[in-house]
């Protein structure tokens, strides 16, 4: 599929049902990239454990959230990274063109959920700090199951979605808009997540 067409797809789901799953945003060697990168991460011991809130009221609460994240570097020069942002980049002037966003700045982070990990119900916009206006999520999964558990729970309005965190799946929502919550695994559940702001 070309990217104008990808692009149309996450737009017409997300007006029309207030969030979107594509897994055709990400080219497999960017994913494999990545989750390489991530793995390396934990391996050196380089995550740390998420807090909530941002700079004013910031705190670690584990029973609220519990997985352990690594902010990625904008000007990173490792090239999985550099192939993400930059496709994250043309998704968003895609946005700006045609949707009337004036998306600025991105920012992500690498996460990962051990097993029994949650991020309960929230939103992602902050009370004191509007800035992030869609979120993103892509899952780095290469072998997930529906018994594993981690589903993305998204809250609508008359029922629940529960998204899997499967190999290269994307989801996107405007983050003042759609609450949800990350649920427990058995197995340790790896994504990058980010906000255009
Ligand atoms: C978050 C979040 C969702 C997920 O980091 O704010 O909600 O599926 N993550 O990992
Ligand atoms: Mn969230």
């Amino acid at each position: 599929m070309q990217e104008n067409t990808i692009y149309e797809d996450v737009i017409s789901q997300l007006l029309n049902r207030r969030y979107a799953v594509s897994n055709q945003l990400f080219p497999e060697e960017t994913l494999l990239g990545l989750y390489e990168e991530l793995c390396r991460q934990e391996n050196e011991d380089e995550l740390r454990r998420a807090g909530i809130g941002n700079r004013f009221n910031f705190e670690v609460n584990k029973t609220v959230r519990s997985d352990e994240i690594k902010w990625v570097n904008n000007l990173t020069e490792h090239v999985a990274e550099k192939n993400y942002l930059t496709l994250v980049s043309g998704f968003t002037e895609y946005l700006n063109r045609t949707c009337f966003t004036s998306i600025k700045q991105h920012e992500f982070h690498y996460a990962l959920f051990s097993p029994g990990a949650v991020f309960k119900r929230h939103l992602d916009c902050f009370k004191n700090d509007p800035s992030r206006r869609i979120s993103m999520v892509t899952y780095l999964n290469p072998e997930w199951k529906e018994a594993n558990g981690g589903a993305l729970r998204l809250y609508l309005e008359t029922e629940e979605v529960a998204v899997l965190p499967t190999w290269g799946t994307t989801v996107i929502f405007r983050s003042d808009d759609l609450e949800h919550e990350v649920m427990p695994a058995i197995e340790k559940r790896y994504s990058i997540t980010g906000w255009l702001k």
